[in-house]
């Protein structure tokens, strides 16, 4: 069983949760991703680690309440425990090697997004960080991305906040106002993640993305989180979540992402009446 330390609410939806698991915390790195189980009866969920202090014995995960688990997650409180924990898994990002990153992070995305940046401002990397929301109300890790971008750069879809826009022209712009970033990581939603990768691809950038599809056991055997990359069948708990953008089947990945829908309705209006 693993203790719930530190929990906060981002935004309405969104909540930092701080998990005593020491043997985690001492493996893992920017990138990877844990499997949960709130209690023996649940589902398994992947979530990525938003954070990690091998000191204190803690990992960080940030979720959005989006169904039936990520709500009865929300439901507990510091002191109480979740019953399974697994990991560090996946691959951690290779950071290695880049004199100028752009870190795209997209609405719930930015708290995947925030390691990677972190990891490279540590790295002694310059560091651009676009982070999009749609409007100021759900805007989230504003103060720590600023602390590790050498610019962060907030757009929200009605202005309310930061630029008006999508974080693809600010990206743009950026491009064309002659930044030569030799990397963009992007990662949220997969339209946003497509965008993106349309504009590096004529840009001629180089593109990691994190997918984050459908997981069960996250160590390669049940092949429900596999994508096509390059048109190869990859599988993201252990040849990613990060992969070329420029090769990613978007539409097959959005396909396979919504097979579920209708069942995971149901659970969640089960588990709100
Ligand atoms: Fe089963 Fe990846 S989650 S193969």
């Amino acid at each position: 069983m693993y203790k719930i330390v530190e929990k906060r609410r981002l935004n309405p939806s969104v909540t930092w949760m701080t998990i005593e698991a020491p043997l985690i915390a001492r493996k893992a790195k920017a990138g990877q991703f844990i499997i949960l189980r709130v209690d023996e009866t649940g589902e398994r969920i992947p979530l990525t680690v938003a954070g990690y202090d091998p000191d204190k014995g803690t990992v960080t995960i940030i979720f959005q309440k989006v169904g039936k688990t990520t709500m009865h997650l929300d439901e507990l409180e510091v002191g109480d425990f979740i019953q399974d924990f697994v990991g560090p898994l996946g691959r951690p990002t290779e950071l290695e090697g880049y004199q100028k990153v752009a870190v795209v992070g997209g609405g719930v995305g930015c708290a995947i997004a925030y390691p990677q940046a972190k990891a490279l401002h540590q790295m002694g990397v310059k560091v651009d960080v676009i982070a999009g929301f749609r409007n100021k109300d759900i805007l989230i890790l504003e103060k720590e991305m600023g602390e590790v971008a050498d610019h962060l750069y907030v757009m929200t879809d009605d202005g309310s906040n930061g630029n008006k826009g999508f974080v693809t022209v600010k990206l743009q712009e950026l491009i064309d106002a002659g930044e030569n970033y030799d990397l963009v990581i992007a990662i949220g939603p997969l339209p946003m993640m497509r965008a993106v990768c349309n504009l590096t691809k004529e840009a001629g950038i180089k593109t990691i993305i994190s997918m984050n599809p459908i997981m069960i056991d996250g160590t390669g055997m049940c092949g429900g989180c596999r994508i096509k990359v390059g048109g190869e069948t990859k599988f993201a708990c252990v040849d990613g979540p990060d992969f070329d953008g420029h090769q990613v089947d978007f539409e097959d990945a959005m396909r396979r992402l919504s097979i579920y829908k209708p069942q995971e309705k149901r659970a969640m209006e089960d588990h709100i009446c």
